[in-house]
């Protein structure tokens, strides 16, 4: 209908306006002219003929115009219509609809099965799986915010399941992990590898590493490993992307939102106080909180970037079983990693209490992580002479002072 009237309006409208212009000039003229008869302007024959005409064309041109103005104000309406139009005929639209809808609930989930799988696999940390969980509940049910669904602090002393939670947590919620190692940007040029370089110099023709990886992935849970080791410059970096939600590509000056990403920011900084205030005040959140940020500051975290930070999560040092617990589960991929499996009740418990004991000595200086690498050291060769003899599964023992893996049974 539109085009119908913009075509009339294009070829007849001008030619409308032209006469209706000519007749009224005309008519004026007569008006002066003529002679007045009956208290009528007298006109001749071919005068009324003309001016018929142009009062026709004069009117044909104003229902011209109004029907291309009537059909220009509805063309928005008309166009939705069109569209579910399309859709009803094309496909199912109800279907289509009830997905739409399905995709929206989606960014609504269940918070308290987050927490149980979370908690499933990393131990010791419930404290950490279920406010996380809870976190991220809230802020993806919001609908409008503007900044990351999240930008989070994992404190705590190392192989307390930091970094182990952040990659969970990505599995958990189908989400991509962009793991960056921040102790690789210590200088103050690093962030080029981040943000891109600026047009002119090496290395502009690629994107950087995070502008390209939030590019492709917008929803991808950003983890920004040991923090506070890189430098200044590149933190000051992050702060558009945590308070604007967007961060700007050098090379083209893109700027790529990063409303959809989940920032997570693993530290070891001021771990010892943290613990103590940890165990002081587990059941006051708020004055946790505080003073968590004042010993961060303390320990070289920028005011800027704490005022950014949503949520600090404080990881326990792990006790006891949990030691043992850990361990087991890295004895178990370390042996994994040879293509062997650890048989069913195959750790001899001494060899775990041989960690738990170390890791008590070792307090704060040394992890699991540590200590399932020097086991590994020592039983290497044995483990690969079992995957020789054609082993699928061993067993570990403590002998004469030492750990040996036997053939499993
Ligand atoms: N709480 C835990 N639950 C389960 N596994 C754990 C836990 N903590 C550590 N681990 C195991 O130890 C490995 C190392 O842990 P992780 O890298 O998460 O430590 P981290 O806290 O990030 O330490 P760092 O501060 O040194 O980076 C993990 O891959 C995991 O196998
Ligand atoms: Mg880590």
């Amino acid at each position: 209908m539109t085009r119908f009237f913009n075509v009339l309006n294009r070829f007849l409208a001008p030619a409308a306006a032209i006469l209706a212009v000519v007749a009224l000039w005309r008519l004026i003229a007569s008006i002066r002219f003529s002679a007045v008869r009956d208290g009528w302007i007298a006109l001749s024959h071919r005068q009324e003929v003309i001016y018929g005409i142009s009062l026709i064309a004069l009117l044909l041109w104003i229902v011209v115009l109004l029907g291309w103005i009537h059909s220009k104000r509805t063309l928005g309406a008309t166009q939705g219509n069109k569209i579910m139009d399309i859709l009803d005929r094309l496909t199912n639209r109800q279907a289509l609809e009830a997905r739409l809808q399905q995709d929206a609930n989606s960014e609504i989930i269940d918070a308290t099965a987050l927490a149980d799988a979370l908690k499933s696999k990393v131990i010791g940390q419930d404290h950490v799986c279920d406010d996380i969980s809870a976190q991220i509940r809230r802020r993806l049910a919001l609908q409008q915010r503007g900044k990351p669904i999240g930008v989070f602090l994992f404190c705590g002393h190392p192989g307390t399941g930091k970094t182990y939670l952040a990659k969970q947590l990505a599995l958990q919620c189908r989400r991509k992990l962009l793991h960056f190692d921040m102790t690789q940007f210590a200088r103050g040029s690093g962030g080029s590898m981040l943000f891109g370089t600026p047009k002119g110099y090496v290395g502009s023709d690629s994107y950087g590493k995070l502008t390209a990886g939030l590019r492709d992935t917008p929803n991808a849970i950003v983890l920004l490993d040991e923090f506070e080791k890189a430098h200044p410059d590149v933190h000051t970096n992050f702060l558009t992307a945590w308070n604007d939600g967007f961060i700007t590509e050098a090379s083209d000056g893109r700027q790529i939102s990063t409303t959809r990403a989940i920032f997570i920011i693993t530290t070891n900084a001021g771990m010892e106080a943290l613990d103590e205030l940890q165990s002081r005040l587990e059941n006051e959140a708020e004055e946790l909180r505080k003073v968590s940020t004042n010993v961060l500051l303390e320990n070289g975290i920028a005011p800027e970037v704490l005022s950014r930070i949503d949520r600090i999560f404080i990881f326990r040092r792990l006790h006891g079983l949990d030691v043992a617990r850990v361990t087991a589960l890295e004895i178990e991929a370390m042996i994994g990693s040879y293509g062997l499996l650890v048989r069913e009740g195959g750790i001899d418990p001494e060899v775990l209490w041989k960690f738990m004991e170390t890791q008590e000595k070792l307090a704060a200086h040394g992890s699991s992580r540590d200590l399932v690498r020097s086991i590994e050291e020592s039983i290497a060769d044995s483990l690969i002479e079992q995957k020789q003899a054609g082993q699928t599964s061993i067993s570990l023992l403590y002998k004469d002072q030492k750990i040996i893996a036997v053939a499993g049974s």
